[in-house]
């Protein structure tokens, strides 16, 4: 077998369409144009290239896109005043702290200063637990968008056995509550588990968000289950791949996404849908 690719970047473009068509027309109606407001603290590489391809999907949208760049000395209470102000600017429906924050920042009392009803990422307790409770309102952008991948195969996911290899708060543990939505059975895997091939090999789909080069084998994956790759990580080399070793698993899977060009492009594809959301939930 060889596996069908799953085009992030081919949906991720059909989704902004239809995101900056809603939009035209919210402005027709005289409604506003929705704002995301992206701050980033210090000046991580890694992090300056999310937030740069965040703000570039805002001007493919038509979002107005607030760009805040703060030095990597800023304090907390810098940074909760800033994040305080966006929540009361009526241009702004979304505010996204770009992660990891410097050490100095205790990243949850950011998480929870953000106002529920602008929490484009959906990492606040409320809008992660209103997932939890199965009425989701703004819902974490990369669980979300790997669901929307999923739908695109027409594999009916219902009691399907999911392995998520990666228990983060920002992926794994959201990506369990959107395969409970959907009726599926999910394992999180994480640092503590026992066999780790064994949880990948008894899996129908597999999402692998663990942050660590190909750790995932091709071997470990079942005949004809479905792969999604969430990580990114640059070789010593320069090269980017995934958490799975894509090449090997390729030849096992039914449906495999590519890295770069599988998971990346659909989290700023939901982050721009849940601002365009944050804005009706505004209006
Ligand atoms: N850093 C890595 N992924 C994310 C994300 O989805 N949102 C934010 N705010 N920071 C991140």
């Amino acid at each position: 077998m060889v596996a069908n690719i799953i085009d992030g970047k081919k949906i991720s473009a059909e989704i902004k369409q239809s995101i900056a068509k809603k939009i035209e027309q919210r402005i027709k109606k005289g409604l506003k144009r929705p704002g995301l407001a992206v701050v980033l603290v210090g000046e991580d590489p890694a992090s300056q290239i999310y937030v740069k391809n965040k703000r570039k999907g805002c001007e493919q949208t038509n979002i107005y896109s607030m760009a805040i760049d703060l030095p990597k000395d800023t304090t907390q209470e810098e940074l909760l005043k800033t994040i305080e102000e966006l929540n009361q600017n009526d241009d702004v429906h979304g505010i996204l702290v770009q992660f990891p924050p410097p050490p100095h920042i205790d990243r949850q009392a950011v998480i929870e200063a953000i106002s529920p009803l602008k929490d484009v990422d959906g990492f606040h307790p409320y809008n992660l637990g209103h997932l939890a409770q199965k009425v989701p309102l703004l819902r974490p952008c990369t669980p979300y968008g790997v669901m929307k991948m999923l739908k695109t195969t027409g594999v009916d996911l219902a009691g399907k056995d999911v392995t998520i290899v990666g228990a983060s708060t920002v992926v794994g543990l959201p990506m369990a509550l959107e395969m409970l939505l959907e009726h599926c059975t999910p394992t999180i895997c994480h640092h503590s588990t026992k066999d780790l091939p064994a949880k990948v090999r008894q899996a129908d789909i597999v999402v692998a968000a663990a942050g660590k080069p190909e750790l995932v084998k091709g071997e470990w994956i079942k005949e004809g289950a479905i792969v999604i790759d969430v990580g990114i990580n640059r070789l010593p080399d320069g090269k980017l791949v995934g958490d799975v070793a894509f090449e090997e698993a390729k030849k096992r899977a039914s449906w495999i996404t590519p890295v770069p060009g599988g998971v990346g492009p659909m989290t700023i594809a939901i982050l721009l849908s849940n601002t365009l959301e944050a804005a009706e939930l505004a209006d």
